[in-house]
Order: C-alpha cells, then structure tokens, then sequence
C-alpha cells in the first residue's frame, strides 16, 4: 500500500490554489486585494470598483468604471418569475435559503451553452453581482407581505440595496459607511464559502451554480453566519458592568464555547476589518447617536483580549459589522445575505481565476474503515 499523507484537519494551511487575488498576513493584520491595502481601498474605493479590481486585477479607468456600473445597473431588476419563486417560499424561511433557492433559479433561466463560452461568463458574472442585492431586498418585502421596490438605475449599489429595502433615498453618511462595508466584505482569499466556489467552478458547472453554493457555505454560523449571532450574544449580557462582562467571558471559555465575533483561521491579531468597521461605527454614532451595543462591545473585546489575546483571539470582521448594520437600520436576518451581496465578487473572481487554469478538484482521503468485508445475506445477519 502507498503511504499514508498526513491528514490535516480542515485542510488548514494547506495551500489549494495560486492565486494573485487576495494577499492576507494574518501575523501582521495585513489585506490586500490585488496588491493594494484595505485600508486604502476602503478610503478610497467603492464597491463598483473593488468589484471590477477583483474580477479583472487592475484599477479601471473612468471609462471603464462608467461602463462596468452602467452594466450592472442594466442586469439589476428581476425577472417576474424569480419574484413568483420568492413568493412561494415559506416566510418564515431564512433570507441565506432564499437566496440559495433564487441564485440557483437563475441557471434555468439565463441557460448558456457552456461556461467556456466567454459572453455567457461576462454576462453571468455582472447578472449574479448586480441581482443580489435586488433578490436579497425583495424576499425581505415579500416575506413581510410588501411588494418589492424596482431598483434604481441613479443610485450606486451601496444606496440602492437600502433604497431597495423601505423606499427611501439613504443619506450620504449612510450611503457611504454601508459601501465600505461592502468593501471590506468583498474578497478573503481561501475561505469556505471561496474554497466552495473553486470546487464548484472546478466542474466547469455554470456559475450561478458556483455562486449558490457558495452562499450555502456562507451561511453557517462558522463563517458568515457568526455575524448575526454578535448581537444575540451582546444580549446575553444582562449585567454589563466590566466585572460582570468578565466573569461572562470567563465562564463561557471555561465552558470551552465559542464568543461570536472572536477568532479567526488566519488573524492572530485584530482583523484589519474590524478596525476599520469600528472607525464607521463611531462616525455614524457621532451622526445619529451611541447605542449601549457598541460600549459592551469595546468592553467584551478589552476583556477577551485580556484573556484570550495571547492565543490569537481578537475581534474579527463580524464583531462590529452587527453593530453597524442595526444603526443603519438592516434587520439582523439580512447581515449575512449582505455579505454574499458583497462577497459575490471574490467569489466569481476566484471563479475566473480558476477557469484560467482548471484541474478538478479531487483531493485524496485516509481510509479509517474495514476493507474487503464479507456480505452476510439480510436474514442469516445476528
Ligand atoms: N471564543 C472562544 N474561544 C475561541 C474562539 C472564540 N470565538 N475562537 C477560537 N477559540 C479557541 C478554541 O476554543 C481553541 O482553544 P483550545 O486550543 O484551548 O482548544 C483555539 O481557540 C483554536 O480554535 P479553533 O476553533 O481550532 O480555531 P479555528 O482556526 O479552527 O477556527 C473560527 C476559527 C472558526 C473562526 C473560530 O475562531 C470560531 O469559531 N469563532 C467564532 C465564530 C466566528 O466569529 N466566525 C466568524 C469568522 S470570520 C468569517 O468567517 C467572516
């Protein structure tokens, strides 16, 4: 028999592409995006172009950012039939499967021949970025009884997603802290949901395939899902006094459970994101006012950091994104829809990427089980 390969558990460290997309040190606290750092990206950039970096490598041109946003805003309205399969969805179904459903939907009705026909990728790859934020901003008015909002063909994608919500033009402050947001979100190198779409992709399947499962992977209360979970967890915290918040924290490690919004694979530091979404968080508080969220939040990661720090646990980009999103006034369910709105562009990059140089994905396993077993007819088995 060959010899055995290690086996590493969640494949960590495990290098499963090469890859000029997303440069993370995780040491460090650095992310870059094609080179250049977030931090710059997310004062300087908006999402329509960090989303044409992402899938092309370079900075556009002016020229080429009004034609990349007029293309998104052409694909971004639904087809009736889409809407129809939103309205037959249970409503107390959450947003993630809604999504899933519609993404996967979209294959039937924008069919290609194959995905190696470069028009149906290009078209695909601006319909998913530009129509899920219409999805996600629909199935929230249906599932209320609310018939969904057209999107807007002025607005940049940021301030039509909250447009889309209730109607209503947000501010510029609003507008602005939100397409950050999306920023931040948009690209993680080798993630779950990025590792999910490769494989996916790998098959050489059409995207919106790739981008539904992705989604899928996206959900989980591991990766995107933990963002909804912050807030509940802040709640937990009746008395939020520094001494209570850290007997809360010791009591929950002792248990060995997991603090939402804590730790990452890849930062053994404070996630770069999380800084920058605290800097937000602060400027739309200076705006609208404080919330007593944000100070127990400070004060959870002053005393995990306490604690915890020396292993490498520190806030991630989920910990403050909750905060954010709730004074903008986004029901908690949609925090991690809007994160697959955003993220949808590393995912078709990484989709692109991988095209440029597929070989399916098949990795090998270790056999644990029993070899060669004898079949024992049904009735002479003990
Ligand atoms: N709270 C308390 N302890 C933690 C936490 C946490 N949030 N995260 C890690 N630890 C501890 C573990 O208990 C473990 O301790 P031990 O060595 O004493 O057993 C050690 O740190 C290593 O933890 P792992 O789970 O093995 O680390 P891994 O790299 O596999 O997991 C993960 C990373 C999944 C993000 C983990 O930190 C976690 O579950 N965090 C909470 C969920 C979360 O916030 N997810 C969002 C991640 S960011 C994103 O997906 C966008």
């Amino acid at each position: 028999m060959a010899e055995m390969p290690e086996y590493i558990p969640g494949l960590a460290g495990v290098p499963a592409a090469r890859t000029s997309i997303c440069l993370i040190d995780g040491i460090v606290g650095k992310l870059q995006y094609r080179g250049y750092p977030i931090e710059v990206l997310a004062e300087q950039g908006t999402y329509e172009e960090v989303a044409y970096l992402l899938l092309f490598g370079k900075l556009p041109t002016t020229r080429q950012l009004d034609e990349f946003r007029g293309q998104l805003i052409a694909e971004r309205g639904l087809k009736f039939r889409i809407i129809d399969l939103l309205k037959t969805l249970p409503e107390s179904g959450h947003p993630m499967d809604a999504l899933t459903a519609a993404v996967a939907a979209m294959g039937m009705f924008y069919k290609g021949d194959h995905i190696e026909d470069l028009e149906f990728r290009r078209l695909s790859v601006i319909r998913l970025i530009a129509k899920l934020p219409t999805i996600v901003a629909a199935w929230h008015r249906i599932r209320r009884g609310d018939d969904p909002i057209k999107p807007s063909t002025e607005l940049s994608h940021a301030a039509n997603f909250l447009y889309m919500l209730e109607g209503e033009v947000p501010t510029r402050l609003a507008e602005r802290v939100f397409d950050v947001a999306l920023v931040l979100h948009a690209e993680h190198s080798m993630n779950a949901s990025t590792f999910t779409a490769r494989v996916t992709g790998s098959t050489l399947t059409d995207p919106y395939a790739v981008v539904a499962s992705a989604i899928g992977s996206l959900a989980g209360p591991l990766h995107g899902g933990a963002n909804e979970q912050v807030l509940a967890t802040l709640e937990d915290i009746e008395d939020r006094s520094p001494q209570a918040v850290r007997r809360w924290a010791e009591d929950r490690l002792a248990r060995k459970e997991k603090i939402m919004g804590f730790g990452h694979r890849v930062y053994k530091v404070k996630d770069p994101r999380a800084t920058i979404l605290q800097g937000l968080a602060t400027q739309l508080f200076r705006k609208f006012g404080s919330t007593p969220d944000y100070d127990l939040a400070v004060e959870l990661e002053g005393q995990m950091t306490d604690l915890v720090g020396s292993k490498g646990i520190y806030p991630n980009v989920d910990f403050y994104s909750g905060i954010v999103y709730q004074k903008l006034g986004i029901p908690i369910d949609l925090f991690t829809p809007i994160f697959a709105v955003s993220r949808v562009s590393g995912w078709l990059a990484h989709l692109l990427e991988q095209l440029e140089n597929n070989r399916i994905f098949r990795p090998s396993q270790i056999w644990i089980g029993e070899a060669d077993r004898t079949f024992v007819p049904i009735e002479e088995r003990g």
